[in-house]
């Protein structure tokens, strides 16, 4: 069977996508690397089919049963989002299964719609402000007393500041706010032990798991975190699975505080960058995404 492995030429990640491509090879399949920017979407008699366009002007016709999907890439403009995102969208249409699915993938990607999504669900996150409003930000630092400020979308732990002063939070906000950028402010948790746990789900199972500390209080591993593998609780567990189910994930890297009151889901990371996991919990993932993604294809 050939599969697909969607990703952006101009990806950041190198070794996972060559860790699916080996993976998919091993089990004795085609990998078939589709360049999300090579997508052309048709539209026409035959409903909506796409097509992948390779030198020049030749296309051919997509007609995969599944694929992994990694990453849209870096995007400069609101419209070329949703080129990407459609594109990938318009494979599923025509029957291939993708994991992970494109409309989850985004979802799963905004710490807005994560977060509001896992709420719906009955899962503990932390309390957290949105809006486009320097006073709406000022007032949830103000209930906070110590806040976390983070990018919508992010990774690596970059950008995200903590503030416990509102007045000095307001001021930051009024630039926000004339770049246009969206303020989202969470109440800052005190974790047991300092770090968090990335539990990596697969398929509704968990593969794996690890606990990352750094040496402040953020745990991305990006900035200078150490990993332990750790066998998660069967509480833990099945709040990762629960958390990436709820987020309509195949595949997850679900992060987890802990506190005193419990335990509270931060992020449901949907593309997941497992260099570090794999050395640490001697653990590939893309060889359970890619088991998950022929099983799916058979569904
Ligand atoms: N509300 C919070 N309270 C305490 N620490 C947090 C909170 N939110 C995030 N962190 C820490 O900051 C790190 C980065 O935040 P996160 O939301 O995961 O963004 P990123 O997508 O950049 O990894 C997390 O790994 C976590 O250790
Ligand atoms: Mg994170």
């Amino acid at each position: 069977m050939d599969i697909g492995v969607i990703t952006p030429s101009n990806s950041t990640e190198g070794s996972e996508t060559k860790d699916i491509i080996s993976a998919i090879r091993k089990s004795g399949n085609t990998p078939v690397p589709i360049n999300i920017q090579n997508i052309v979407v048709k539209i026409g008699r035959g409903g909506v089919v796409p097509h992948c366009l390779s030198e020049f002007t030749k296309e051919s016709r997509i007609d995969l049963d599944c694929a992994v999907f990694r990453h849209i890439g870096i995007i400069n403009d609101y419209e070329q989002f949703g080129q990407r995102i459609w594109a990938v969208r318009s494979m599923e249409m025509n029957g291939m299964r993708t994991v992970n699915n494109i409309l989850s993938w985004v979802r799963a990607s905004d710490k807005l719609g994560t977060l509001m999504e896992l709420s719906a669900h009955g899962i503990r996150v932390p309390q957290t402000m949105s809006g486009e409003s320097f006073f709406s930000g000022y007032a949830a630092v103000k209930e906070f007393g110590s806040a976390v400020v983070k990018p919508l979308r992010s990774g690596k732990g970059l950008g995200v500041f903590k503030v416990d002063d509102p007045d000095v939070a307001m001021h930051i906000f009024s630039y926000f706010t004339n770049l246009s950028k969206p303020i989202y402010v969470q109440k800052y948790l005190d974790k047991v032990g300092g770090g968090d746990y990335r539990v990596v789900v697969v398929g509704g199972g968990v593969i794996g798991a690890e606990y990352r500390k750094g040496t402040g209080w953020k745990s991305n591993v990006a900035q200078g975190a150490k990993a332990r593998a750790v066998k998660p609780s069967a509480e833990l567990s099945e709040l990762a699975i629960k958390a990436a189910e709820a987020m309509g994930l195949d595949y997850a890297g679900v992060d987890i505080a802990e506190t005193k009151g419990g335990y509270f889901v931060l992020e449901t990371n949907p593309t997941v960058a497992w260099a570090a996991f794999k050395k640490t919990t001697g653990i590939n993932p893309a060889e359970h995404i890619v088991r998950h993604a022929i099983r799916r294809s058979r569904l």
